[in-house]
């Protein structure tokens, strides 16, 4: 079978995946190191991940990614620092003043990206800012610290780590259109404040059928707004039972992400959110979906990666 990681190195670029890091031994282990070159950890960076109880840290899973990461010659893509999701439950039921959540949130970010100095190439600092409509999130960060929340995040990050590049991220961004046009805005705005942003990611979490025909046109926008871009949770998703014909069709939209990648210099890389269907989020929250990954259950390459490989 072809070598993805190869591929993508010879191109400049990277193709990476999202990992349980629990899991990675085995044939799981082996396919992660064998094929891409870059991971990033599903959970294991998320805030309630390492930070359950306020003051007390587990990094261990955390800690295991990274060191797989350069066991293999690995990049690393920490995901995430500020989400209004998975957040731990004493800082999500907690109280605090408007001073005391800056103060917890910029004192989070410092830890978690001086703990990983050096070894970090992209953060996803901030996670999910926008609502549908490209307005700002009501998160509890927006809503009591309003948009500087983000700009703070971000200097935080580079104080702490001025190698690592820093990105912002969201979901249904991917083609143009009203979100994605909240995002183009706010990465104008946080250029103009000289915010310390290097990159935009574009999740891609997609449905079969429903390729963004802008995606494109879409990236190579916000390149030009003098940040990296890349595809950073892609998954291609459809009705189950998955047919031939549909995983035809998914060959052919995951052969399209990456050649729109491709086709846009700031265009980094490419993060499938998992690569195999054994270890994929969508059956467990779009009831009736899945087979969204290039791997199905039992570790064998569906025509999806083999259009991956035909594009790179
Ligand atoms: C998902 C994980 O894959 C799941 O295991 C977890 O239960 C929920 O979060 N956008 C993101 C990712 O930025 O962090 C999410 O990951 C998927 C949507």
């Amino acid at each position: 079978d072809p070598v993805l990681r190869d591929l993508a190195t010879a191109k400049g670029r990277y193709y990476g995946t999202a990992v349980t890091t629990s899991k990675l031994t085995g044939t799981y282990g082996a396919i992660t190191a064998a094929q891409f070159n870059s991971v990033t950890p599903g959970n294991e960076m998320k805030w309630g991940s390492v930070e359950p109880t306020r003051g007390s840290f587990n990094w261990d899973g955390a800690d295991r990614l990274v060191n797989f990461a350069e066991a293999n010659g690995q990049k690393v893509r920490g995901h995430t620092l500020v989400w209004h999701s998975q957040m731990p439950n004493w800082l999500a039921n907690g109280t605090f003043s408007d001073a005391e959540l800056r103060t917890i949130m910029n004192e989070h970010v410092t830890t978690e990206t001086t703990r990983y100095k050096g070894r970090i190439d992209h953060w996803d600092v901030v996670n999910e800012p926008l609502n549908e409509d490209g307005t700002m999130r009501a998160s509890t960060f927006y809503t009591q610290l309003g948009e500087s929340y983000i700009a703070d995040a971000f200097r935080s990050a580079r104080a702490a780590d001025p190698a690592a590049k820093l990105y912002i991220n969201d979901y249904n961004t991917d083609g143009t259109g009203a979100k994605s046009n909240g995002m183009y805005s706010l990465v104008q705005r946080l250029k103009a404040q000289g915010v310390p942003i290097d990159g935009v990611g574009f999740q891609g979490h997609l449905i079969l059928g429903q390729l963004p025909s802008t995606l494109q046109a879409n990236l190579q926008r916000f390149a030009d707004l003098g940040v990296d871009v890349a595809i950073t949770e892609l998954d291609i998703r459809m009705t189950l039972p998955a047919t031939t014909a549909q995983l035809a069709q998914q060959k052919d939209e995951f052969k399209a992400v990456t050649t729109a990648c491709l086709a846009v210099t700031r265009c980094k890389g490419v993060t499938a959110w998992g690569f195999t269907d054994s270890d994929s989020w969508i059956p467990d929250v779009f009831p009736g979906q899945g087979a969204a990954t290039p791997y199905d259950e039992s570790f064998q390459p569906k025509p999806a990666y083999y259009g991956i490989a035909e594009a790179l």
